[in-house]
C-alpha cells in the first residue's frame, strides 16, 4: 500500500518506518527541512533502539523516503496518516492546532479518494472536526479513521511490530477494509470500532496505568510505614488474572510526553462535559507528590544546604533520551533550592537536558566521576548501567555512604553487604547501621 506519514515525531517516525519494513511504500513528511535532511541521510533525532537499522534498511529498499512537499505525499499515497504533536496548553487542554492545519492542508492536496487515518492522540470528537475541516477544503470523496498508538518509548519498533491490539476507529466500510488489511500483518486482534470509542480507548488506556502506577506508589508509602516490601506485595497481586503484574513498579512516579499530557487531557474533557474525574485528578496529584519522597528522605539525615548530591539517571526511564515530564527535573530544582551541589549522569538524556533547562549543574562523563566524593546518591533511572554498579562500589565512592534508591534497583542483600544508608520505594528498612543503631541524623 502507500502510505504518507505526516509528522515525524516518536509516533509518525516509528509507524512510518515499521510500514516500509512490512513492504508497503512510506513517505514522511515533516515541516523542519534540517530534520527531513537528516533523516534521508539515515540518521535519526532521537534515541530509540533498533529504529535506525530499520530506517537505513528500508531507505536502501527504496520503500521510504522523507519529504517537506506534504501535496506531493499526499497526492502519491491511498492512506494519509497523521501524526502529528498534540501539546498539553496550559489549561491540560490539547492543543489541535497542528492537527487542525495537516487537516486543511491534506483537503487542499487530495487528488483522488483516500482513506486519512489519526494516530495522534485527540480528545474524542476531533476525527469529526478534521473529517469537517478536509470537507471544506476539497471535493473528493474521503474517509475517515482513528487509530490510537499504543507504543511505549525505548521498545517502540517492537511495540509497533508486535501490539498488543490494534484499534480502529471508522464507520467507513473501505477504510475499514483497508485498515484491517494493512494491519493484518502485526497481529490476528484487530477491533473495528466507532470513531468516538477509538479515540477514547486511548485516553482510558494511558488514564489506567497511570492509574496503576499511583496506585501502587501509594501502597509503597503505607509498606514504608507498616514495614511491608512493595515488591512482594505487586507481585502477589500480580499473579492475580484481574490484576495483573505489569506496571505495578513502585518509585519516583510516571513521566514521560504520554501519561502526564493524556491524564490531564482526560480531566478536561470530562470537566467540559461537567463530570469531575475525582480519581484521575487523585491519580496525577499522587504523581506529582511522589517524585518528593525522594527528598524527604534525603532530608531526614541530613541538610542539603552545601551538600553533593549525586544523581544518577534524567531520562523519565531507561533506554530513551526523552527528558520530557521526567521526575528528575523538579527533584534537581528542588534541591537546587535547597542550597545543595549537584552532580549529574545520565548515559544518554544528559545531552537533551542540559539544553533544554539552565540549571546550575554539573554534568559528569560516568556513574561513578558522579558519585564520587558526593554526600549521597541518589537514583532516579533504572539504566541497566546502574545496576551493574556494585552497592559495594557506590559505597567506596561516595564521601558519606547515603543512597535513595528510586527505583528500587538493589536487594537486601546486596546491600547488606555494605554499610550504605540505604533507602528505596516501600521496602523494609535494609540498613545496618539502622538496624544495629539509629543512623547518623545530625549530618
Ligand atoms: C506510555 C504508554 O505505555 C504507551 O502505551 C503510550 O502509547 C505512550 O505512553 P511511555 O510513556 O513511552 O508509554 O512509557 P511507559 O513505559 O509506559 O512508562 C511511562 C512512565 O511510567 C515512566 O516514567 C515509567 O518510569 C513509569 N512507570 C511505568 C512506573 O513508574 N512504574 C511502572 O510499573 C511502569
Amino acid at each position: 500500500m502507500k502510505i504518507c506519514v505526516i509528522g515525524t515525531g516518536y509516533v509518525g517516525l516509528v509507524s512510518g518506518v515499521c510500514f516500509s519494513e512490512l513492504g508497503n511504500e512510506v513517505v514522511c513528511v515533516d515541516k523542519i527541512t534540517s530534520k527531513v535532511q537528516l533523516l534521508n541521510k539515515g540518521e535519526i533525532p532521537i534515541y530509540e533502539p533498533g529504529l535506525k537499522h530499520l530506517l537505513a534498511k528500508n531507505k536502501e529498499r527504496g520503500n521510504l523516503r522523507f519529504t517537506t512537499d506534504l501535496p506531493d505525499a499526499v497526492r502519491s499515497s491511498d492512506i494519509i496518516i497523521i501524526a502529528v504533536g498534540t501539546p498539553s496548553q496550559p489549561s491540560g487542554q490539547a492543543n489541535l492546532s497542528y492537527i487542525e492545519q495537516a487537516a486543511k492542508e491534506i483537503g487542499q492536496s487530495l487528488n483522488g479518494f483516500k482513506i486519512i487515518v489519526t494516530k495522534s492522540t485527540v480528545p474524542v470528537g476531533t476525527n469529526e472536526k478534521i473529517q469537517a475541516i478536509i470537507e471544506a477544503n476539497s471535493r473528493y470523496v474521503f474517509e475517515v479513521a482513528s487509530v490510537p498508538e499504543f507504543l511505549r518509548e525505548g521498545t517502540a519498533v517492537q511495540d509497533t511490530l508486535q501490539p498488543d491490539r490494534i484499534i480502529i476507529g471508522t464507520t467507513g466500510e473501505k477504510a475499514k477494509k483497508m485498515l484491517v488489511e494493512l494491519h493484518s500483518p502485526l497481529t490476528d486482534k484487530i477491533m473495528v470500532t466507532d470513531i468516538r470509542s477509538a479515540e477514547m480507548i486511548k485516553y482510558a488506556s494511558n488514564a489506567f496505568l497511570a492509574t496503576k502506577i499511583s496506585f501502587i506508589n501509594e501502597i509503597a508509602n503505607i509498606c514504608e510505614k507498616v514495614g511491608a516490601d512493595v515488591t512482594q506485595v505487586a507481585s502477589g497481586m500480580g499473579y492475580d488474572k484481574r490484576i495483573g503484574s505489569s506496571f505495578l513498579k513502585a518509585g519516583i512516579g510516571y513521566g514521560g510526553s504520554c501519561f502526564p499530557k493524556d491524564t490531564q487531557a482526560l480531566i478536561q474533557i470530562a470537566g467540559q462535559m461537567d463530570y469531575n474525574f475525582k480519581l484521575l485528578k487523585s491519580v496525577v496529584e499522587v504523581n506529582r507528590d511522589q517524585r518528593f519522597n525522594i527528598i524527604h528522605k534525603l532530608e531526614a539525615v541530613m541538610n542539603l544546604s552545601g551538600k553533593t548530591i549525586a544523581v544518577w539517571g534524567l531520562a523519565f526511564k531507561p533506554e530513551t533520551d526523552d527528558i520530557r515530564e521526567s521526575p528528575a527535573i523538579e527533584i534537581i530544582q528542588d534541591l537546587l533550592n535547597k542550597n545543595a551541589r549537584v552532580k549529574v549522569y545520565d548515559p544518554i538524556a544528559a545531552e537533551n537536558f542540559k539544553q533544554t533547562f539552565s540549571l546550575d549543574v554539573e554534568y559528569s562523563n560516568s556513574a561513578i566521576e558522579c558519585a564520587q566524593d558526593a554526600d549521597a546518591l541518589c537514583i532516579l533511572t533504572e539504566w541497566k548501567e546502574f545496576q551493574d554498579i556494585s552497592p559495594k562500589t557506590i559505597h567506596s565512592c561516595l564521601r558519606y555512604p547515603v543512597l535513595i534508591d528510586g527505583r528500587n534497583l538493589y536487594s537486601e542483600v546486596e546491600i547488606s553487604e555494605t554499610d550504605l544508608i540505604y533507602y528505596s520505594v516501600g521496602r523494609p528498612n535494609m540498613n545496618k547501621g539502622q538496624r544495629e543503631q539509629k543512623p547518623l541524623l545530625s549530618f
